[in-house]
């Protein structure tokens, strides 16, 4: 049988939890189809195992967390937090090769990321930029969502928002979303759809936010600016301003969103990063970031409540679309002009996993 090609890039940072998540317990998670576990060392800091022993495979994430070590919980070999064993029941010296994968980790922007891939390659720099998480010029929180879908339909989802219209009718959804003209844009490693609407009305969200924050009632100029970092993150900057303010830059589509000035308006940043975990499930971590009303703890709270329900509805979609895909394995997409800028992400993470495939060195054929 052909073996099936790999839909993500080993060699990437992974959100494999929230830093919430991670305490001092033993947590199971599956990652591009590697199941690890996690746990908070005494330093404070996060180790990542394989998660199956050594001897017979019993899940590590069964056993018992003590100190920095991890006791299996079948026969009771213990592992240290580098995946070395370092105690073996019955017996004083420790087979040499008795050791579990551990894996590069870190924390960033209040998330845990995992490198599956060449240890050798996992460089820090690489973790995709979700600063507005953890910054003090934000306020917002998010949440952690297992949808039973390839993470690349939630990448889909994301970078085309027309779908608000018939999604999200009653929040964030509105006619002009599924009309305004959009560019897209992409770099190496970045696919960019920038959308522009003017003198609008308000959605319900945005009219409720923009009211709360400048108790301002009335049309609006509306933006959003999907941002693609491959292979699986996409930040959304979103907000509405009084119309004529600047939020819009002078061009509009083609104009430069640094230029534009936000002073009457309220703005946002939907940070979305989804982590393969089997072909057809995912990871689906998301936070929603503001840039007003920042002490309001209760406006936190409820804007991630309001969230999670928008994107429950993605959700039903998005598990609805792998079950009829599932269903029809022969079908062929067919791209409309909304589909720009998930063609590009797709692209994208196609050329990742195409340069993973391709070996490093090409064997040299011997002379007849
Ligand atoms: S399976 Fe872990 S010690 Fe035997
Ligand atoms: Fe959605």
């Amino acid at each position: 049988m052909k073996p099936s090609k790999s839909t993500f890039p080993l060699n990437a940072w992974y959100a494999a939890a929230y830093d919430v998540e991670v305490g001092r317990s033993l947590m199971a998670r599956t990652l591009c189809k590697q199941k690890l576990v996690l746990f908070r060392k005494l330093d404070g800091s996060v180790a990542a195992l394989e998660d199956a022993c050594w001897h017979r495979l019993m899940p590590l994430s069964l056993g018992h967390l003590q100190g920095d070590e991890v006791t299996c919980g079948y026969h009771g070999l213990v592992y240290n937090a580098q995946g070395r064993c370092t105690h073996m029941p019955s017996q004083d010296t420790l087979n040499p090769s008795a050791c579990v994968r551990s894996f590069p980790v870190l924390e960033k922007h209040r998330f845990v990321w995992v490198w599956p891939g060449d240890p050798a390659k996992a460089d820090p720099a690489l973790v995709p930029d979700m600063h507005w998480n953890d910054d003090a010029a934000w306020a917002g929180d998010g949440k952690m969502i297992r949808v039973k879908c390839d993470y690349r339909l939630v990448v889909d989802n994301l970078m085309d928002l027309t779908h608000e219209t018939f999604v999200h009718g009653s929040s964030i959804g509105q006619q002009a979303v599924a009309e305004a003209p959009f560019v897209a844009t992409h770099g190496e490693r970045t696919a960019t759809v920038t959308r522009w609407m003017e003198n609008i009305d308000a959605p319900p969200f945005w009219a409720g936010q923009i009211e709360h924050s400048l108790g301002y009632k009335g049309k609006v100029d509306r933006w959003q600016i999907i941002k693609f970092e491959a292979p699986c993150t996409v930040n959304i900057d979103v907000g509405v301003a009084e119309p004529g303010t600047g939020a819009i830059p002078p061009g509009g589509n083609q104009g430069d969103s640094r230029l534009s000035q936000r002073g009457r308006g309220v703005n946002g940043y939907v940070l979305n990063t989804i982590s393969p975990e089997t072909d057809n499930t995912c990871l689906y971590f998301w936070a929603f970031a503001r840039n007003y009303c920042l002490s309001e703890q209760r406006l936190t709270h409820q804007l991630r409540e309001g969230v999670a329900n928008i994107f429950r509805e993605d959700e039903h979609v998005l598990e609805a679309q792998q079950k009829a895909m599932e269903d029809h394995p022969d079908h062929t997409f067919y791209n409309l002009n909304i589909d720009a800028g998930s063609m590009w992400a797709r692209r994208l993470i196609d050329g990742l996993v195409a340069k993973e495939a391709r070996p490093s060195v090409i064997p040299i054929q011997a002379a007849a």
